[in-house]
């Protein structure tokens, strides 16, 4: 196996679950040193110990991204312990389902100040480091929705395109250095993220398919950090929606909001503010389950059709 990050120092904030979780068992099947970043303590801790099993140098510390102090803290305690920071993941985030107008205005907010300032937070604080050593790579883990308008999802939407903004300014302006800013686009993964965000729709949240494999998107990852450019999609399909935008935007703005009130939302449910305030620490885990889920109807569904078809076959010869 290879061991493209062995003596490197990796932190990847938001990792106690999703993506960020898979990422550090990535990142740990590459030798990486890992320093994993989130407000939980026990899913991090968690997050960590699993990292060792496979062989890696791992630490957990509690960080609020969205808590300028903590992220400096962070840092440094990271700076003076390794040495060093080769890879900051910038991938915490936090998700709302509700229309701009059923989305109190604190957690708008909250979003943005999780989802755009805790990027900024880190690089202001990176920087110094990083132009001092003349090297450092930044992996903002943002979304399609840093592309794509999505309904029901304004503060998400909102607080992924400016990311995106600050992040693509920062490759231009650092472009010819050996400081790399790179993004990652992933379409619907199988995270947690649909059960631990904040809903007020009054709606049951389910992910918009089809739904990628978290494996997949942290291997994706680690690919960003070993090879940074511009942009790495995860996910064809919802990829595809992106020029649609663009070269036929009245057909594309035309099916949005049917389209997540068909497949996003579903049965009812009571508003949550979701682990907006309060980590949902429990509810933290590497993969969301839908992928399984999807599995479990569809594969039956597979069998049932192939013996009907066999059947069919046989009952057809058996007339002739
Ligand atoms: N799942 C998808 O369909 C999808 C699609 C496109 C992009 N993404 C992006 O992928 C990234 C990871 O999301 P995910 O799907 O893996 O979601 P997830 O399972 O809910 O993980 C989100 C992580 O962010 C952490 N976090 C949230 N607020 C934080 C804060 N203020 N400070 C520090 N950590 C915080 C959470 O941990 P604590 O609660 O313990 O703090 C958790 O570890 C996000 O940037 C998301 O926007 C996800």
């Amino acid at each position: 196996m290879s061991q493209r990050f062995r003596g490197k120092i990796v932190v990847i904030t938001g990792a106690s679950s999703g993506i960020g979780r898979s990422a550090a068992h990535a990142f740990a099947r590459q030798g990486a040193t890992l320093v994993l970043a989130a407000r939980s303590h026990d899913s991090l801790e968690a997050a960590a110990a699993e990292c060792r099993a496979l062989g890696a140098e791992a630490v957990a510390i509690p960080t609020d991204v969205a808590d300028e102090h903590q992220v400096a803290d962070l840092v440094a305690t990271v700076t003076s312990r390794f040495g060093r920071i080769d890879v900051f993941v910038g991938n915490a985030a936090l998700f709302v389902y509700g229309l701009f107008e059923q989305t109190p205005t604190a957690a708008f907010k909250r979003v943005v100040d999780t989802n755009l300032y805790g990027h900024l937070n880190a690089i202001t604080h990176l920087l110094p480091h990083w132009r001092q050593r003349g090297s450092g790579t930044y992996v903002l883990v943002g979304s399609i929705q840093s592309l794509l308008s999505a309904p029901y999802q304004s503060a998400y939407v909102t607080s992924k395109h400016a990311a995106l903004g600050l992040i693509d300014v920062l490759g231009d302006e650092f472009a010819h250095t050996g400081i790399r800013f790179t993004t990652l686009l992933p379409s619907t993964i199988d995270t947690p993220i649909y059960q631990n965000g904040a809903n007020y729709t009054g709606k049951n949240s389910h992910p918009l398919p089809p739904t990628v494999s978290v494996d997949r998107a942290g291997r994706a990852v680690v690919r960003a950090a070993a090879h940074p450019k511009r942009y790495r999609y995860v996910g064809r399909v919802q990829a595809s929606l992106v020029p649609l935008q663009y070269v036929f935007p009245g057909l594309f703005h035309k099916i949005t909001k049917p389209m997540v009130e068909l497949f996003a939302l579903r049965g009812t449910g009571a508003p949550t503010d979701g682990n907006l305030w309060t980590p949902a620490d429990a509810g933290n885990a590497t993969d969301g389950g839908w992928v399984a889920k999807r599995r479990r109807v569809t594969r039956p569904l597979l069998v049932l059709g192939a013996v009907a078809a066999v059947a069919t076959v046989a009952l057809g010869r058996a007339r002739r």
